[in-house]
């Protein structure tokens, strides 16, 4: 399973890139605005300079709602670095523009999916990814990783190539259930990611091993 980090803040990304585990990032507008990137200009520097951090795919979102104007959008972020992968919102539009991204060899991330449907359609146009938000769901006293386990079991029935990227992960658990279900990849908080480090076994083993360590090697 691939490793993503969902977060705009450069510290956490190169952390989790510094471990060794990342395979790229995801934002959205509402991430960007909490690290304070506003205006164009900004915005488009702020995916360079992910770009620069990380080796794998960054999902760069756009902001349109129609399709001339993803179009306009995504052809800009994707012109920004070969890492970036245009985000599209599930909407009628935003899976036009994964079919004309699709044809054109662009990478694609289709977010904002709340079911199985419009995972497949997101599959039909070619999307890179589909992202079913599973903490949303959650949230709503839903099953967001029944969610995944049924977009996987479609997927595997026609081998579609989009690969599942269980997004609003928020826990560390998530990333260990989207991993047993057969997630292709996972986006969550640098927390949730490092919260996989964490056993009392493993401390209190450690403690000891030092413990011994220093009694016989005084
Ligand atoms: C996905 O790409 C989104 O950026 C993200 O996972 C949303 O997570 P949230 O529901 O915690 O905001």
């Amino acid at each position: 399973m691939k490793f993503f980090i969902d977060t705009a803040n450069l510290d956490q990304i190169k952390e989790a890139q510094e471990l060794g585990i990342l395979d790229g990032v995801t934002t959205n507008p509402s991430l960007m605005a909490k690290e304070g990137i506003t205006g164009k200009e900004n915005i488009l520097k702020h995916y360079v300079d992910i770009c620069n951090i990380v080796e794998g795919d960054v999902s760069a979102e756009v902001n349109a709602v129609d399709f001339e104007g993803m179009v306009k959008e995504g052809e800009e972020l994707a012109a920004l670095h070969e890492q970036i992968v245009v985000k599209l919102p599930m909407i009628k539009d935003g899976v036009k523009a994964a079919k004309y991204f699709a044809d054109k060899g662009i990478k694609t991330n289709v977010t904002l999916v709340f079911s199985v449907g419009q995972a497949l359609l997101a599959a039909k146009a070619g999307a890179t990814y589909v992202s079913p938000f599973i903490g949303r769901l959650d949230d709503i006293s839903a099953d967001g990783l029944s969610l995944i386990e049924e977009i996987r079991q479609v997927y595997d029935n026609y081998g579609f190539d989009t690969e599942i990227l269980a997004a609003s992960v928020r826990h560390t658990m998530h990333i260990v259930d989207c991993a047993k279900i057969g997630a292709d990849v996972m986006t969550g908080p640098l927390s949730a990611i490092t919260g996989l480090l964490k056993h009392p076994l493993t401390d209190a083993g450690l403690a000891q091993f030092i413990a011994d360590f220093e009694k016989g090697n005084k």
